[in-house]
Order: structure tokens, then C-alpha cells, then sequence
């Protein structure tokens, strides 16, 4: 089982409270909070390492060591063949535009590309916007909306061999469905269609595996998985190496550097290598052990204990009155999602219950979350949803609160 004393120990955010109480973070979804060992690698890559890359002196080699088992960390992170497949940017929006540009520039009039309705804005608007300038026609697959999942039939009669690319999520940060990814990358291949995974949701729950996966890209961001602001871009090194992204004209013309545009965010980046150290240390396996095998069974036990209270949420936001829950609700499915639950009460705005909570304490999000074109699909424009993100960091009885409270409330 799962150390939550250990866990929550190392969280120093935790000691906030407010009027006495302890604050609970439902926030995870918009940003997870992070251990002292992130704080700290962050602190000594500012005080030991603080050089840019690439000099012949010892400050920039430490750096440029520091760069390299990063890489090397976010490799085993993700499983990825190779760490030079490992591209580092400011966050995920960013690297997402700069590869949709590159790959629009393959892509000739009367092409198609795929999307969804299910998609957080990051891994739509880039993608229409790079179809719109050379010409490519945009499709979106459908969601079914009593179950919040994306309609494969749907997307199996929107791929057709004019088809360059689909883009779609690992799994929704507004209702927590989690895409059969395989699959749609699989019924892609069958078309000769590149594959993006937006996996910025479900890194934090479930562990990557790009090889499993079987995508082209895929994008995550370390600060949804316990670490600092940066964004990792992955990509099969074939194709980042054979693509032209924006560059300027001294940066290097292999991978990754081609990818990474100006000077990186270096502290954070030696924060995303402790922030997965601490992933991998929740497994209680000592060091001798490889990096993916004690994150797989870290992730074993993150996922059981996230099913516990995930399910724990779901029954008790069933039972309080007037309340929606927008996504899988069944017992039986709840491997399809992970605990980001997005609810609506009949007459009380999201932003009022999200107000009334922070009061008590109790951090939630109200609105589209950036989840755009799922919020407008589900007529749930302009006030969206209230959200209530689980990690694995939260508790039973944070769960039990939040439910005493939400019920005083509505
Ligand atoms: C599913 C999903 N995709 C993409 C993003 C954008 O990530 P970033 O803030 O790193 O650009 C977010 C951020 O909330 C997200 O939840």
C-alpha cells in the first residue's frame, strides 16, 4: 500500500491551513504541489550549476551533466528508446505549436487531420491553426456524453487515407476519461496517419509508455506530475530529426537542441528529474533497482490508492442533491478514468461552489479548463464545471470533507 504518512510528509505545502484548518489540494489537475526534494534540486541547480551549456568551465559541465540524466530520467519516464528523443520547452502549449508548424509544412492542400471534442485547447487550436494556413481540412471526433467518451465509431468513419495526423488526449482534464490511446493510434496506423498523445493528464495517474502506446509524439508537463513549469516533448527521433521547427540559426541542427529554442529553463529541469526520483521512490525500492521498474511499481500503488478514493468521490457526489457528474460513474468502469471529476449543480455556478469551498479550504477549479471544445460540445459554456482533482497525495478523509462541505452547500 501506498505510504500516505510518507507521501504527505514531504509535501511542505501541506502545512498551510486556513482559519485552523488544513488546506486540501483538489487542484492537481491545473498543477500538483511538490515535494521538498523538487524545491530542493531546483535550489542547488541555481547554487551549484547555474551556467549555460556547452563551456569549458565547471559550472556549465555540471550543467550540461544535470541536462543529460534529466533526459535520461524523462527516457525511463515515458519508456522512450533513446534520451536525444527527449525535448525540453516551457510548458506543453509551447512545444505543441512549434511541432505543429514543422509538421503542417508536410501536409498539402486537401489533406485531413483529426481532433477531439474531448481535447484540453493545447492539443486542438495549434493543430487547426497549422491545417488552416496550408489548407488541411480539421475534423473532430465526437463525444458521447452520457458516459463523457470519445465515440470510436465516430472517429473510425473519419479516417481516411488523406489523413496526416490525429491528435488526441491520454485522458480529459475536465472529466477524467481515459482514452483507449493504443487503439486510436492503432486504427491510425491502418491509414498511414502520424499520431500526437497529449499524456499532460494522465502522467500524474497512470505510467507512459510511448512504446506501448505506439504514437509518433506525445507531451507531458512536469509541473501536473509533481514537479517545476517545464514541458517534455517526445518524439520518434526519425522524425524530430527529419522535421524543420523554428530555430535560430546557431542552435544546433541535431536533436534534441533543434527542438529546445533559446537558453531552457535549467532549475526546473533538474526539478523534473527529482520530481520523477520521487515518483520512483514511492515503490520503496532501493536505488539498485532500474528507474522504470521501481516507477512501475510505484505507479501500481498511486493507482490503487486513486481508485479507492476516486470511487469514494463518485458515490458520495452521487448522493448530494442537484448535483451532475459529468463522466464515468460506474463501478465497473472505473479503469476508464482517472479522479478528475467535473460536476454542475441545477442552480449554483460553478465559480459560486468553488468560492464557498476555498473559504472552508477546500482548493477546486471552476470553468472550461481550458477543456474548450468539450465545455461547448456539452452546452456547458459560458460557466463550465466545478473540478475536483485527485493525486495520490489526497486522503480518505480530505475526500470526506469535501463532501460534507459540497453537501452543506448545495
Ligand atoms: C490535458 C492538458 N493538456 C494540455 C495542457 C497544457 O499544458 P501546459 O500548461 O504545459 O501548456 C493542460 C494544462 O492544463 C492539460 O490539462
Amino acid at each position: 500500500m501506498l505510504n500516505l504518512e510518507f507521501v504527505r510528509s514531504q509535501f511542505p505545502a501541506f502545512q498551510r491551513t486556513i482559519e485552523g484548518q488544513p488546506v486540501a489540494f483538489f487542484d492537481g489537475p491545473a498543477g500538483s504541489q511538490v515535494p521538498q526534494s523538487v524545491v530542493d534540486a531546483v535550489a542547488d541547480a541555481l547554487i551549484n550549476t547555474n551556467a549555460n551549456c556547452g563551456a569549458a568551465f565547471v559550472t556549465s559541465q555540471l550543467s550540461d551533466e544535470m541536462l543529460a540524466r534529466a533526459r535520461e530520467s524523462c527516457a525511463d519516464f515515458l519508456n522512450a528508446p533513446a534520451p536525444e528523443e527527449i525535448v525540453f520547452g516551457p510548458n506543453m502549449t509551447t512545444l505543441t505549436l512549434s511541432l505543429s508548424r514543422a509538421l503542417s509544412e508536410t501536409w498539402f492542400f486537401g489533406d485531413e487531420i483529426i481532433v477531439s471534442r474531448l481535447d484540453h485547447d493545447a492539443n486542438v487550436t495549434p493543430w487547426v491553426q497549422a491545417a488552416e494556413s496550408v489548407g488541411v481540412v480539421v475534423k473532430e471526433i465526437d463525444v458521447d456524453l452520457e458516459t463523457c467518451t470519445l465515440d470510436l465509431d465516430h472517429y473510425n468513419s473519419l479516417l481516411t487515407n488523406r489523413t496526416r495526423l490525429v491528435a488526441v488526449g491520454g485522458a480529459s482534464n475536465a472529466t477524467g476519461t481515459v482514452n483507449p490511446v493504443k487503439e486510436i493510434v492503432r486504427l491510425a496506423k491502418t491509414v498511414g496517419a502520424r499520431t500526437f498523445i497529449d499524456a499532460v493528464h494522465l502522467a500524474p495517474h497512470r505510467l507512459v509508455d510511448v512504446q506501448e502506446i505506439g504514437s509518433d509524439f506525445l507531451a507531458c508537463s512536469a509541473y501536473k506530475f509533481f514537479g517545476p513549469h517545464v514541458g517534455i516533448l517526445w518524439g520518434k527521433s526519425a522524425l524530430l530529426n527529419s522535421l524543420t521547427p523554428d530555430k535560430l540559426r546557431p542552435a544546433p541542427d541535431s536533436i534534441p537542441g533543434k527542438w529546445m529554442t533559446g537558453t531552457q529553463n535549467h532549475e526546473g529541469i533538474a526539478g523534473v528529474a527529482a520530481a520523477i526520483e520521487y515518483l520512483a521512490s514511492l515503490s520503496g525500492g532501493d536505488q539498485s533497482i532500474p528507474r522504470r521498474e521501481r516507477l512501475t511499481d510505484s505507479f501500481q500503488l498511486i493507482h490503487e490508492h486513486e481508485q479507492k478514493i476516486g470511487s469514494q468521490l463518485i458515490e458520495g457526489l452521487a448522493k448530494v442533491e442537484s448535483l451532475k457528474i459529468w463522466g464515468i460513474t460506474s463501478p465497473e468502469r472505473m479503469e476508464d478514468r482517472v479522479p478528475t471529476i467535473s460536476v454542475t449543480h441545477q442552480s449554483k455556478s460553478p465559480q459560486l461552489l468553488s468560492e464557498e469551498l476555498g473559504r472552508r479550504g477546500l482548493f477546486t477549479w471552476a470553468g472550461n479548463h481550458y477543456a474548450l471544445p468539450f465545455t461547448e460540445f456539452a452546452g456547458l459554456e459560458p460557466e463550465g464545471t466545478l473540478r475536483i482533482g485527485l493525486l495520490h497525495y489526497n486522503t480518505a478523509d480530505e475526500v470526506e470533507r469535501l463532501l460534507f462541505h459540497l453537501n452543506e452547500i448545495c
